[in-house]
């Protein structure tokens, strides 16, 4: 099942193979071939896709490239599926899975995301704040695909871990955040506890993100997960939970659709302002729309072993019953 790309084609973009499934891409769009059908999704939306499956590890369970294509997580191995939760294809039977080992399909991604991104495309950027995808190969954007998620090992702060982000590390205030005061907390630390003791100011932090719908871990306890960005224009994947998240709306809106994971049946339409706090159950997918660029914290529990509580009845899909 070994990956294999072909030459460059009259575009000059590779195509992909990796066990069943086949990618390839002109101007316009990636083309997705599978033993029992094939699909088409526009090459800005699917690298916004790829290029968050890529960064984040498959994601927590289900990650939707649209109501088609999309990868499930096993941690460690990962399935590629083209209408697994999706009605009509499953009940036309002509729904695909197939199981790959982590790395195989991360190398596939990783090589196509490389290939397919033109220089001035920053798949992770607002599109104002980016160039275009289309068009034949040009260039590249290494550079932006290839960012480091932020991954906190106690906070963002502490001595030996995550910094907070400045001027001169490269990070200024986003044009929509101009208004967010910029000042640190003063910390006065007993002696001996130099390396335990810090504090940030998460505004400050978050207005200073280049990036959108993209969590990064700025505070673990344990498994207890503070994962929070800043969010505009659309979540580009739908995402399908394998547990409860906890959503805090920090500033301005967010919009959210949010369906039945499997068969994809509306379930609610949240709108989420500044202030609101929603528990996302386990069973659900969602996508969620920011008009304006907004910050959202996205608290996890970031156990492997949730699903199979979940599985098992020992963890309920909803985080608090009233
Ligand atoms: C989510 O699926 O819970 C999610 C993903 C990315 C975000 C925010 C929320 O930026
Ligand atoms: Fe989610």
């Amino acid at each position: 099942m070994a990956l294999t790309e072909t030459a460059p084609n009259e575009q000059g973009y590779k195509s992909f193979s990796v066990g069943g499934f086949t990618f390839s891409r002109d101007e316009y769009f990636a083309t997705i071939t599978w033993p029992t059908g094939d699909h088409q999704i526009r090459i800005d939306e699917w690298l916004r896709c790829i290029q968050r499956d890529v960064a984040w590890g498959f994601f927590y369970g289900i990650v939707n490239f649209d109501q088609v294509i999309g990868t499930m997580n096993h941690y460690g191995n990962v399935d590629m599926f083209a209408g697994r939760f999706n009605d009509a294809y499953r009940k036309a039977e002509v729904d695909y899975n197939e199981n790959f080992d982590h790395d195989e399909l991360m190398a596939c991604f990783t090589a196509m995301l490389s290939d397919w991104t033109n220089e001035g495309y920053d798949p992770f950027a607002a599109p104002m704040e980016t160039g275009s995808a289309y068009g034949p190969n040009n260039g590249n954007n290494d550079d932006a695909i290839t960012r480091e998620r932020v991954v906190a090992e106690r906070m963002v702060g502490l001595a030996g871990d995550e910094q907070i982000r400045s001027d001169e590390s490269g990070f200024p205030v986003n044009r929509a955040f101009s208004d967010v005061a910029q000042d640190e907390p003063a910390v006065e630390i007993e002696p001996g506890y130099e390396d335990q003791v810090a504090a940030f100011n998460l505004f400050a932090y978050l207005s200073r993100s280049d990036v959108t719908w993209n969590p990064s871990v700025v505070s673990a306890c344990k498994e207890s997960l503070y994962c929070p960005t800043t969010e505009e224009f659309t979540l580009p994947v739908i995402h399908g939970n394998d547990r409860v998240e906890w959503f805090v709306q920090l500033s301005d809106e967010i919009q959210w659709d949010v369906e039945d994971r499997d068969s994809g049946a509306k379930r609610a339409r949240v709108t989420m302002k500044a202030g609101d706090v929603a528990a996302m159950p386990a069973d659900i997918r969602h996508q969620g729309y920011s008009a304006k660029r907004s910050m959202l914290l996205v608290w996890e529990n970031g156990s492997n072993r949730i699903p199979e509580m979940i599985a098992k009845g020992e963890a309920s899909v909803h985080p608090v019953e009233f």
